[in-house]
């Protein structure tokens, strides 16, 4: 017998949206098919490439892993969220930058895992960063590009805080 839908309240991206869901319905089918945000991808859907990694409660968390269920009312940010208010965020910028993209697939979970990253790390070493894109898998680029860029964007975060103390 199918389980029954449950009405529940996701907190994505600032927003908050009512959605009815099976109790065995990942977090990553409600986001990509109920809300429309297909920047969140599905690689493996067993938690290996991290093409699906989205922000729950501040964390990096598989949503390919997760129910949607365990997402009530915790705020969850995914790659659409990441942006200033018109535009890209400056870590996107810099993966466009620095060439860091090549199909795509990989790069929504790389920059929710290495945004999260930056926050917790100032002038992460080479080694920091290839160790934090551990649990993502590119088939493109490899990665020698994606370094540069969270390397780039973590040098402009911190001469923006800089230039903020200075004024
Ligand atoms: S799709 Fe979730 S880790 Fe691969
Ligand atoms: S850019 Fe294609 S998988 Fe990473």
């Amino acid at each position: 017998m199918q389980p029954e839908a449950v009405e529940m309240e996701l907190r994505v991206n600032g927003s908050t949206e009512k959605v009815k869901v099976l109790p065995n319905q990942t977090l990553l089918e409600v986001l990509r098919e109920k809300l429309g945000l297909t920047g969140v991808k599905e690689g493996c859907g067993e938690g290996a490439c991290g093409a699906c990694t989205v922000l729950v409660d501040g964390l990096p968390r598989r949503a390919c892993l997760t129910l949607a269920l365990e997402a009530e009312a915790r705020p969850v940010v995914t790659v659409e969220g990441l942006g200033k208010r018109r535009g890209l965020s400056d870590l996107q910028e810099a993966f466009i930058e620095k060439g860091a993209i090549q199909c795509g697939f990989c790069t929504p979970g790389m920059l929710i895992s290495a945004h999260h990253f930056l926050q917790q790390k100032e002038n992460p070493s080479e080694t920091e960063i290839r160790t934090q894109l551990g649990g993502h898998i590119c088939r493109c680029t490899g990665y020698a590009k994606i370094v540069e860029a969270i390397t780039f964007a973590a040098l402009k975060l911190q001469e923006q805080k800089e230039s903020s103390h200075a004024s």
